[in-house]
């Protein structure tokens, strides 16, 4: 195969999103859009990947010198023939097939892409695009053929006459073409249209009037969904979800009911895991090897081995070790560590803390700021006051320490080893080690108290 480079264009606003974000940064499971077309085309290993920039310049070009491809700036972006032109400068003197793709057409996929080059070489195209047939064509520039069949030309749908709006062939935006043909082309085009802007589909009447070799190439229709409002967003949503979850089954993942999960492309799985309805893991999460997750959301964290995440539980930014048990309705807040076999019960809420291998908080507890050893048990209701209104402080808790229901922590303390904190104590000191620590108010026994108020009452 010959060596190729490729054109992404990603220079529009997207007016049909109504959004305050460019077009090709909206999220894809997880990813700006214009990342899955540049993942894409980084794995075919092509000389040069340019991607033509214009709304959002400089948003846009962070993400694709991160992705090591290289930026080019049309302005103002005067449409999709204009974008192609911008690669002029940088592609002088290259010799060979340029692919063009557009920015907001994420669902490609590679095997796809090969077929083109290689049906492209083949047949020895000057020009070649993908087509595709569909039921509801709306939106598209549709292909117009002679009446033997061969391509004519592009009529984009706002220049299209009724007949023409009825034909249901497509162009998908994806094109193969000679260098030197196509920068020929591009500037002859003229911006005569609806939108008075320079198309890039105008090449394709050029290749049929100067007789070079054009080709029609077959695409499928979910590859290739043209993401212009919120619905193709969603559409291509779905594509996305639904090809990760058959990727992560034949990966040796259980998905009770794979619609009704959602894993981000960053996501990585470990085998025999299981997945029940509602569960949303997202960004850069890791779960480990049978893994049982029930109705929860996930977001850029790690999960160790036989894990147990049960319903209702947010999980942000934490980590969790092997043989854990979490929830149900448990929220692990960014810089959390839950130590090997460890448990989190019902409504407890842990931030910037670690609690140690095999320890448990079982119901209805708050824990900031805290570092809790191994063995130690949490007793119902308990509170690590870790802020003053100013500032945050540490509460330690080290090993085997036993902490009564109904506990307040009054950050900064420290309880000792094997310490026992009697339930309903307010902990305003350090604990040394092995103590029991206690406070609370007497409690005083009235003999017949409601019996004497009951009596007054009724005088
Ligand atoms: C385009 C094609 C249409 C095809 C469809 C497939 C043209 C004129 N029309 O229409 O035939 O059926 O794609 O999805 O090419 N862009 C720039 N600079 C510009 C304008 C657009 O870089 O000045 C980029 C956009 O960011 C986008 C891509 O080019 O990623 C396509 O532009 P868009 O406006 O979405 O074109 P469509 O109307 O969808
Ligand atoms: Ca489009």
């Amino acid at each position: 195969m010959n060596s190729c480079v490729a054109i992404i264009l990603a220079a529009g606003k997207g007016t049909r999103m109504k959004s305050k974000c460019v077009k090709v940064l909206h999220p894809l499971a997880g990813l700006p859009m214009l990342s899955h077309v540049i993942n894409l085309v980084q794995s075919l290993q092509f000389e040069d990947v340019f991607v033509i920039v214009g709304h959002q310049a400089e948003t846009v070009s962070q993400l694709v010198s991160e992705k090591k491809a290289t930026a080019l700036l049309q302005e103002p972006p005067r449409g999709t023939g204009d974008a192609v032109l911008q690669a002029k400068g940088a592609l002088k003197g290259f010799q060979g097939p340029v692919l063009i793709l557009n920015g907001d057409t994420p669902l490609l996929q590679k095997e796809t892409i090969e077929r083109f080059l290689a049906t492209y070489e083949k047949e020895n195209a000057t020009l070649a695009l993908m087509t595709v047939c569909l039921d509801q064509p709306e939106g598209y520039g549709r292909v117009i053929r002679h009446e033997g069949g061969r391509i004519s030309h592009i009529v984009e749908q706002k220049d299209a006459t009724t007949d023409e709006r009825n034909v249901q062939e497509v162009n998908a935006g994806i094109y193969l073409c000679d260098a030197d043909f196509l920068f020929k082309s591009l500037e002859k085009i003229e911006p005569n249209n609806q939108q008075n802007e320079y198309y890039l589909t105008d090449i394709v009447g050029m290749a049929v009037s100067e007789g070079v070799a054009l080709l029609g190439f077959e695409a499928r229709p979910e590859e290739v969904i043209g993401v212009n409002n919120r619905a193709d967003l969603a559409k291509a949503e779905a594509v996305i979800r639904g090809r990760i979850n058959h990727q992560w089954m034949m990966q040796g993942v259980t998905l009770i009911d794979p619609s009704q999960v959602r894993i981000d492309a960053s996501v990585k799985i470990g085998r025999d895991s299981i997945l029940y309805p509602g569960v949303s893991l997202e960004g850069e999460t890791t779960l480990g090897e049978d893994v049982s997750a029930y109705a929860c959301r996930i977001r850029d964290s790690r999960i160790g081995d036989h894990v147990i995440i049960k319903d209702h539980c947010v999980i942000d930014q934490a980590e969790v070790e092997a043989g854990a048990v979490i929830g149900p309705f448990a929220h692990l807040r960014p810089q959390t560590v839950i130590r090997k076999d460890a448990k989190i019960g019902n409504f407890v809420e842990v931030k910037k803390s670690v609690v140690g291998e095999g320890s448990k908080a079982s119901h209805l507890t708050y824990l900031g700021d805290a570092i809790i050893g191994k063995d130690v048990n949490i007793g119902a209701g308990t509170i690590t006051c870790n802020y003053d209104g100013q500032s945050k402080s540490e509460t330690i808790i080290e090993d085997d320490v036993f902490v009564g229901s109904d506990t307040q922590f009054i950050a900064p303390v420290r309880v000792g080893k094997g310490a026992l904190i009697a339930a309903g104590t307010t902990v305003t000191q350090d604990v040394p080690s092995g103590s029991l620590a206690i406070s609370r108010v007497k409690q005083e026994n009235r003999r017949d108290w409601v019996k004497k108020r009951n009596a007054q009452k009724k005088v």
